[in-house]
């Protein structure tokens, strides 16, 4: 495929296989080594751009998604050959770089960061870097670096188009092999009609599962659909009693709304539990929904809040209710020729106890070990009226517990209720064991997630919450 865009102010236009990804065509075809390849699966920040002045992972990006873009790569961030960028020069000024494999990733991120929070305090600096490693500096470093390369927003600008490069004007590769096919269907109806011709090629939307799983040879298909351009999939809209939300919808976008903290907190506490901040603006709702897997983040809030998929094809619409589309590990109802289209969230009463917590082996970049979703209506004496909760990670999909909402329902919510239901919870899951934790493990964590609920950030009983010691084994 042709492949124009722009990068670090300079024009160029590749022929690539369509199928590559941006770090390779960035490495191999531009000699921008700058930009390192760490892990290939999204977990250590490495490969990070900006694409059109938002971070992106390279290794997760197909190349077609930079036609007609802006890419920086950190060699344009330094204004010129012999000068550094004040907050590459802070870098090395603190002693933030040892080996300097991270650096370019971590300069990048913390640079678009800082460019749009010049403010921001040292937490929210190691937010914006979770989804970054390093191995060897240790991040207090980093963050004396990105303290002192604050600047006025403009210099700190990394989508400036940098003067000299390595290009004199437009740079032109042929370079490329063929490879897979990857269509990218600008409307349903163009969509239906490629599905049809290529019913093997599988459907991408972010590409943090998809481009893995390729990388892993856990896959091989004939050819992608590449979604990302279809506008009408993506966007959030309210009605009185529901919320829509378009397949495409990154996590990002849903915990930048403001109907996710308004109606849908246990949504919201599970997203941003989700990877790290580039995962969750690459990735899409409706692909952890159709990934389905035990440890999607999303699914237990979806299954408590009822939400419904809906699912088109060229014969129409249908919709089910998440627990009905969810039916294994990978395994959903979704027919040939099927997508996920939107998902839709009844609005639930105001005033009730959403409350998710997830029990990973690290807070960024961590799948869920166990996680609990709930969401509880608590009258005025502290009696549960009524009870939605949802397990993550402990059986092949999300798990209710019938008995356990039944038990909850019409007592007082504290510490002696919530003690004597852990056994309930325990006896009726089956959990495996995998790479992160033992089934036994799982199961005593998911037990004691129960008393969580006690300490939850939206709880709305202060004096449940003291009683709750923190003393239980996570
Ligand atoms: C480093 C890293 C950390 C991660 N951490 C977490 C985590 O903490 N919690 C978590 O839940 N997940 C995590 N994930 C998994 C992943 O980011 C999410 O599942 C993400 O939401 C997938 O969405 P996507 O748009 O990238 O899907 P893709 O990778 O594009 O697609 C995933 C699957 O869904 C299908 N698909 C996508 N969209 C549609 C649609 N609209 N209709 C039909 N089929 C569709 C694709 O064909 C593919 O089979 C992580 C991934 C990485 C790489
Ligand atoms: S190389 Fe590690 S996130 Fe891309
Ligand atoms: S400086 Fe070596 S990994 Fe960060």
């Amino acid at each position: 495929m042709k492949l124009p865009f722009v990068v670090n102010g300079h024009e160029v236009e590749l022929t690539v296989a369509a199928d590559r990804r941006a770090v390779d065509v960035l490495r191999e075809d531009l000699a921008l080594t700058g930009t390192k390849e760490g892990c290939g699966t999204g977990e250590c920040g490495a490969c990070t751009i900006l694409v059109d002045g938002e971070p992106r992972l390279s290794c997760l990006t197909l190349a077609g998604r930079l036609a007609g873009t802006q890419v920086t790569t950190i060699e344009g961030m330094a204004p010129g050959p012999e000068a550094l960028h004040p907050l590459q020069q802070a870098f090395v000024d603190k002693g933030a770089v040892q080996c300097g494999f991270c650096t370019p990733g971590m300069v990048i991120t913390a640079g678009e960061f800082l460019a749009r929070r010049p403010r921001a305090d040292r937490q929210e600096m190691a937010e914006a870097i979770s989804g970054n490693l390093c191995r060897c500096t240790g991040y207090g470093k980093i963050l004396d670096a990105m303290e002192e390369g604050r600047a006025p927003a403009a210099t700190l600008n990394p989508c400036l188009p940098a003067p000299a490069g390595p290009f004199a004007g437009t740079f032109v590769s042929t370079s490329s092999v063929a490879g897979r096919p990857v269509y990218s269907p600008k409307s349903l109806s163009e969509l239906w009609a490629i599905s049809a011709e290529n019913p093997k090629a599988q459907l991408i939307a972010g590409g943090t599962d998809l481009l893995v799983w390729l990388r892993n040879r856990r896959i091989d298909p004939p050819g992608l659909i590449d979604l990302g351009n279809i506008d009408g999939l993506r966007g959030i809209s309210e009605s009185s009693d529901a919320v829509r939300v378009g397949a495409l919808t990154s996590h990002a976008q849903l915990l930048d709304h403001p109907c996710t903290n308004e109606f849908f907190p246990v949504l919201r506490k599970a997203l941003l539990s989700l990877g790290s901040p580039h995962i969750r603006r690459m990735g899409t709702i409706g692909g952890n929904i159709v990934t389905a897997s035990p440890a999607g983040d999303s699914l237990p809030p979806l299954y408590v809040l009822g939400a419904e998929v809906e699912l088109s094809s060229a014969a129409g619409s249908r919709r089910l209710p998440i627990a009905g589309f969810i039916l294994g590990p990978g395994t959903t109802a979704l027919a040939a020729g099927e997508i996920l289209s939107a998902i839709i969230l009844p609005r639930p009463p105001a005033g009730l106890v959403h409350h998710y917590e997830k029990v990973g082996l690290r807070n960024a970049l961590a799948c869920s070990v166990a996680s609990l979703a709930a969401v509880l209506e608590v009258n005025a004496d502290s009696v549960v009226t009524s009870a939605r909760m949802a397990w993550g990670s402990v059986g092949p999909t999300v798990e209710r517990i019938a008995a356990v909402e039944a038990a909850l329902i019409g007592s007082t919510l504290n510490r002696e209720t919530l003690e004597k239901l852990i056994p309930l919870v325990r006896n009726a899951i089956a959990p495996i064991d995998d790479v992160r934790a033992s089934g036994e493990y799982r199961r005593m964590v998911a037990g004691n997630l129960l008393l969580r609920l006690l300490h939850s950030d939206w709880c709305c009983f202060p004096d449940a919450a003291q009683e709750f010691s923190g003393e239980e084994d996570r």
